[in-house]
């Protein structure tokens, strides 16, 4: 593949397209790898991810389970979401919690603009893979001080997200923009 094809074939996949199977370890180590050479001013490396596979997986996505019951309002509670956050357990394969650590050092939003950038790193990794695949979830409690502990993270850390990942029968590739003209 090159480079135009990696970065246009790049997809989200949502859970409800995960067939249960587990993603290859060394591609979840290689995106983990890759995801450390995103550009960060003065090189404060201040991303924070933290990788959940087997038991501690399911352990964070019953913590999601019960985020939703706990904080959301009763006239929100829709018991269709509730369902699909229950199905994570057997679908999701791993998953990565996005943070970062502002150092002090540069800019709080480069700092979160570095993380993004190392996200898309981790991402484009699996975009030569026929079957693993994966997306950027900024639900399931992100940012709140629930998931920064249940993620190991420190209160002035920030809390991004969980980048959740699967393997699927049928990978897309194509995707509709609607650029400015
Ligand atoms: C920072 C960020 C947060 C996102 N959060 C969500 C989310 O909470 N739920 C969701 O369904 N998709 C989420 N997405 C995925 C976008 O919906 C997706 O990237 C967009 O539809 C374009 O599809 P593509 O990634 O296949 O190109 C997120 C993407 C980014 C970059």
């Amino acid at each position: 593949m090159n480079i135009d094809d990696i970065i246009r074939f790049r997809r989200s996949h949502f859970v409800k397209e995960f067939n249960g199977q587990i993603v290859p370890a060394d591609l979840v180590h290689r995106m983990l790898e890759n995801s450390n050479w995103a550009p960060n001013h003065k090189l404060t490396l201040p991303w924070k991810f933290r990788l959940f596979q087997g038991e501690e997986k399911d352990t964070l996505c019953s913590k999601m389970e019960q985020f939703y019951e706990q904080f959301t309002p009763a006239e929100k509670f829709n018991s269709a979401k509730f369902d699909k956050i229950k199905s994570y357990k057997s679908k999701v394969s791993h998953i990565i919690s996005i943070g970062f650590h502002p150092s002090g050092e540069v800019s709080e939003w480069e700092e979160l603009a570095a993380t993004a950038m190392s996200v898309q790193n981790m991402w484009l990794t699996l975009t030569e893979h026929p079957n693993a695949v994966g997306y950027w979830t900024t639900g399931n409690g992100t940012g709140s001080d629930f998931m920064k502990v249940a993620t190991g993270l420190s209160p002035e850390d920030k809390q991004l997200g969980f980048f959740l990942l699967g393997m699927t029968d049928n990978k897309r590739t194509s995707a509709h923009r609607n650029f400015p003209v």
